[in-house]
């Protein structure tokens, strides 16, 4: 039975998916089953970071799952603590509590925020309209938007959403005293690639240290290199108390990791959370060799990319604009963006849509030349 007769037969029908079966894929490029190939500006949203089998992250997985898989968080293991290491190191945070996506990060960080507010009695959490933080029961509670939200109340108590960038609207939410945590994207991924404004972070921030309120970050999109910076929240000058990351931080394999700053860093005790995969030795050893890799070289290589992306959309007729930062870019498109990523792919070219947006994710790494390749087609294709 084909792919898609058997995907269609048998797997539950949660995915809009595109025409294609995927077979293989190597760097930027993909394969599918009738041997025509693509151009990968998705990296499987946000997730393969230097492309499809990357060799150094092969090597990297293959040889960690040749000397210790799966053993359970009931022992130390050294990919675990080495990783942790290395994220505190590289962004000033204390502690690292491991899950398998971003919705577990952030339901970590969701359930940090309770325990800090605690012992005075504030338990409410801020997020922001336009904001998506997963598909648990909890992480939709926290989503700012209702389509996600149909179907499946009740939801827990304790969310307030705010309006993004709105000073006024954060300023009375986090002065109203039952607050314990604001969780906020510096970039709206799926709500359309829309950047937070600066002040208003820098806002949130001050508010936050003066309140005793929990600064959270939602870098499960934006992270990982993918803007730029190791994460974005660092292109906004700020400190956050807490910091989750998921997609691209294990490179392929499924890992998402809650970050803990100073304040709340010995919230979380002995039974207070747990995973049964969390921070396995594979999926450890495979974050381990992305986050060594995103060095300063890399990172001038995300913003050069973004810069010959914008050059090569700026005369272009049948779009509106380029949002986003480094290789996290959104385009709003004249024609229905489901359309244009549909004669995309029909062009040999992968990319995503976001709200009306069509949405670049393209590897950190890719070459100039599948770039200029791939961006031809897009413009095609926009009118
Ligand atoms: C900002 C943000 N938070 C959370 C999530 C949920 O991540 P996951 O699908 O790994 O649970 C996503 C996924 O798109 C996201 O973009």
């Amino acid at each position: 039975m084909l792919t898609k007769q058997a995907d269609q037969a048998y797997v539950a029908g949660t995915y809009g998916r595109f025409d294609a079966a995927m077979a293989s894929g190597q760097g930027a490029v993909y394969q599918d089953e009738d041997g025509k190939s693509y151009i990968d500006f998705g990296t499987g949203i946000g997730v393969t970071l230097f492309g499809a089998c990357d060799p150094g992250w092969v090597k990297a997985v293959t040889d960690q799952l040749n000397t210790l898989g799966h053993v359970s968080n009931l022992y130390y293991t050294a990919p675990q603590a080495k990783l942790a290491e290395l994220l505190c190191q590289r962004t000033g945070m204390k502690k690292v509590f491991y899950g398998n996506s971003g919705a577990e990060a952030n339901e970590c960080a969701l359930k940090v925020a309770r325990k800090y507010g605690e012992s005075t009695g504030r338990n409410v959490i801020v997020t922001l309209r336009n904001s998506f933080h997963g598909r648990t029961i909890a992480t939709l509670a926290a989503t700012g938007q209702d389509r996600f939200h149909e179907h499946f109340g009740p939801f827990p108590e304790g969310f307030r959403v705010i309006p993004a960038n709105d000073h006024d609207a954060l300023e009375a939410a986090l002065t109203a005293g039952d607050v314990c945590g604001i969780l906020m994207e510096m970039i709206q991924g799926e709500g359309g690639v829309i950047p937070l404004e600066p002040a208003y972070v820098q806002l949130a921030e001050k508010l936050c240290r003066e309140h005793d309120i929990l600064l959270m970050v939602d870098e499960v999109q934006t992270g990982n290199g993918r803007t730029g910076s190791l994460y974005c929240y660092m292109q906004y000058g700020i400190q956050p108390d807490v910091v989750t990351t998921a997609k691209g931080l294990a490179g392929g394999l499924p890992m998402g990791a809650c970050l803990l700053g100073e304040r709340c860093q010995h919230i979380l005790g002995k039974g207070d959370h747990g995973s049964t995969f969390g921070g396995n030795p594979i999926c450890a050893a495979a974050a381990l060799n992305v986050i060594s890799r995103i060095d300063d070289a890399l990172l001038e290589g995300v913003k050069a990319r973004e810069a010959f992306i914008r050059q090569a959309m700026a005369d272009c007729p049948g779009h509106q604009g380029v949002t986003g930062m480094g290789l996290m870019l959104g385009i709003a498109t004249d024609k229905p963006s489901a359309e244009v990523a549909s004669a995309c792919l029909r062009d040999g070219l992968m990319v995503l849509t976001a709200h009306e947006k069509v949405r670049l994710l393209p590897p950190l790494n890719i070459s100039f030349e599948a770039l200029r390749q791939g961006i031809d087609i897009l413009k095609k294709n926009l009118s």
